[in-house]
């Protein structure tokens, strides 16, 4: 009798302690989002008009790009975000100067990171100010761009290269992350062709990016004239077999959003085997944030990639909505990766390191380039997966 007592007593105090834990965490992520947006003001106050934040040298100097880079998009995309939380209009000015400053990039087709520059900044404009007459017209630009990309033979969309590039036909597993740019433009325009392809390159993708344990090689290259497959390879991981961990959250965030724009539940499978690869990982480390390649030699020593963990955290919470069994177990994975990315293991204090939030994340081992320093999308996702989990 005693002992079904004090059974139920650890079991009434487990359960109020885990709610209480629970509902603490709005306030902590509500913190961070404050801070963050104190950190983006003093960002903002420093950058020349046409500079985006980008990373830091080895000297621990700001490194900034122009619009053309791939990462210009974030910027505007986490000024849009703080915008949104805190109401604040100095936000709202600052981030409608940063995406008018990327606009153009709607018609750049050199390559297919278009998605991520114009759907970050002008995608989130459109959701947040509803200002369609402004952006619906660059969000059709820059779709067109993109389509103009792919092609019917090999039925993706070539991220890398020229469009008339014979020899090679390149497509990144990171390529998923820009669909959401077409999807959006169907829904804005009626038209079902940006649809149909961003359908086709999610299809091939999954056929041909993927291992049979759920991992994703980085790059397929395909040969144009015939559309079979050419060569599987990494370019920014540690080997063609390895598995790249911001890859890996790529396509996590990328199948997810398919099945979300789509509901086909093939996609739902897809991110939920992507999921159960990086959350079974048995060198996952205690607080979730990925070494950046899983297959590093140098674990448990391997460096960690921030970006890679606030990508999966962002992904997850959208992933925990479509399957109420998982949920709890999807949640609390998030969870745990943005406790950590606050931790000051991983997070800047106020004025550290030119006002980025994070720290150690890795941008391109091989090439020894944004090695273990602060990146704008690994902010950017960690401010959506902040919103997210609010
Ligand atoms: N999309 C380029 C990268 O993830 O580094």
């Amino acid at each position: 009798m005693i002992d079904r007592f004090i059974t139920l007593l650890a079991f009434i105090f487990l359960f109020t302690s885990g709610a209480q834990a629970q509902k603490k965490l709005p306030k902590e992520f509500s913190r961070s989002l404050k801070l963050a947006a104190r950190q983006y003001k003093l960002m903002d106050n420093s950058l020349a008009e046409d500079d985006f934040p980008r990373s830091l040298d080895s000297n621990g100097n700001l490194v900034t790009n122009k619009r053309s880079w791939w990462t210009s998009g974030f910027f505007p995309g986490s000024l849009w975000y703080l915008y949104e939380f805190t109401k604040d209009t100095s936000i709202k000015t600052a981030a409608l100067r940063r995406t008018k400053a990327v606009e153009a990039e709607s018609l750049n087709t050199s390559d297919h990171d278009i998605g991520f520059k114009i759907w970050c900044s002008v995608g989130n404009q459109l959701r947040i100010t509803k200002d369609s007459s402004h952006t619906v017209p660059v969000i059709i630009a820059a779709a067109n761009s993109l389509s103009k990309r792919f092609n019917p033979v090999t039925g993706v969309i070539r991220s890398w290269g020229k469009p008339d590039d014979q020899k090679e036909y390149l497509v990144i597993i990171d390529n998923m992350m820009n669909l959401e740019l077409l999807f959006e433009a169907t829904k804005l325009t009626g038209d079902s062709s940006y649809y149909k392809i961003a359908v086709s390159h999610a299809d091939k993708t999954m056929a041909n990016h993927f291992r049979r344990d759920g991992s994703s090689y980085h790059v397929v290259n395909y040969d144009p004239a015939t559309g079979a497959v050419k060569s599987k390879r990494t370019a920014q991981g540690l080997a063609d077999s390895s598995a790249w961990a911001r890859g890996q959250a790529w396509g996590l965030y990328g199948y997810t959003m398919c099945y979300r724009e789509t509901h086909d539940p093939k996609y739902l499978l897809q991110a939920e085997r992507i999921a159960w690869f990086l959350m079974n990982d048995p060198r996952l480390p205690k607080d979730h944030i990925f070494y950046w390649d899983l297959d590093a030699p140098d674990i448990p020593g391997a460096l960690r990639d921030a970006s890679a963990a606030a990508i999966t955290a962002s992904a997850l919470l959208d992933l925990s909505k479509y399957n109420f069994e998982k949920e709890r177990y999807y949640k609390d994975f998030a969870i745990k990766i943005l406790q950590s990315l606050g931790s000051d293991v991983y997070r800047n204090h106020l004025n550290e390191q030119h006002h980025f939030l994070l720290k150690h994340s890795v941008g391109h081992q091989p090439a020894k380039s944004e090695v273990d320093v602060p990146l704008s999308y690994a902010d950017y996702y960690y401010i959506e997966a902040l919103m997210r989990a609010r």
